[in-house]
């Protein structure tokens, strides 16, 4: 008896195939509802960390455990069948040693059935990405600004301002690389940065705050939806949600004050037999 896999997901290779082309199309995912609507229109979905800090309230995505990221990649992998779908490994759950990555990586593959995980990548995570790959998972590395190492950071600041930071940087990204990552998002980086690790990394590069110059883009979705008062500069609002659910929930409030709400047609009335 054979089994055939159905499914028109994209896969790492048409990630990958993408170095050089037509710009991935990415955003972040943290719910069922968001996924099915995001999924046609995107060729990636990452069911970021930042679920902590947008869904969750956390100051930083450090506070994020396992459970959390497994609990929504399970939602957006039910309601997505196109888009690549990659899970963030939170932080502590694959500094330690090679065999804890794997571990917890193997539990979000086995458990969401998403197809690739990411780790935010200093040069000291190239072990873990070829170790993962390795034993077959598929990894997608994170440089440049890493929001989970913003404790010795001092805080969500660009990378690369000095000679030695961009050099560091630079290393990361061809140490992911020659690790075997089939793909690496750079945060917070200069357009000259951004376009040198471009030109030298073969995987492609997904930029958030850092330039055209990578092979694609991603955004946290909330961010684009305009669902915050305040963005960083990088981000385009490319809608206004926040104002639009304020004068929804405005005009729900005084329709429930003036009674006018529910009026006949949102009222069951009562059938006689
Ligand atoms: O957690 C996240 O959403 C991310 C993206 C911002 C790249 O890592």
């Amino acid at each position: 008896m054979s089994a055939q896999v159905q499914t028109s997901r994209k896969t790492v290779r048409d990630i990958a195939a993408a170095k050089g082309g037509t710009p991935l199309v990415c955003l972040t995912a943290y719910t069922a509802p968001m996924a099915e609507l995001l999924d046609s229109r995107c060729d990636l979905l990452l069911v970021g960390d930042s679920v902590g800090m947008v869904v969750h309230g956390l100051p930083t995505t450090v506070g994020v455990t396992l459970e959390m990221m497994i609990l929504h990649g399970q939602a957006v992998m039910r309601r997505s069948t196109q888009a690549f779908v990659v899970v963030d490994m939170p932080f502590g759950s694959y500094e330690a040693s090679v065999e804890q990555a794997f571990l917890n990586a193997a539990r979000i593959m086995k458990e969401t059935g998403c197809q690739a995980v990411k780790i935010e990548a200093g040069e000291y995570a190239a072990d873990t990405v070829r170790y993962l790959v390795d034993r077959g998972i598929p990894v997608m590395a994170h440089v440049g600004l890493r929001p989970q190492a913003t404790n010795v950071d001092g805080g969500f600041k660009a990378r690369g301002r000095t000679d030695a930071e961009r050099n560091r940087t630079i290393s990361e990204a061809v140490a992911a690389d020659e690790a075997g990552c089939f793909a690496m998002v750079i945060e917070g980086v200069a357009e000259d940065l951004a376009a040198q690790i471009t030109r030298q990394v073969s995987c492609p590069t997904v930029g958030i705050g850092a330039s055209a110059s990578c092979d694609g883009q991603i955004l946290v979705t909330d961010d684009l939806l305009g669902m915050f008062d305040w963005t960083p500069k990088f981000v385009r609002r490319f809608a206004d949600l926040r104002d639009t659910i304020g004068k929804a929930v405005d005009a729900y409030a005084a329709e429930v004050r003036g009674r006018t709400f529910p009026g006949p047609r949102e009222t069951y009335a009562l059938k006689r037999p």
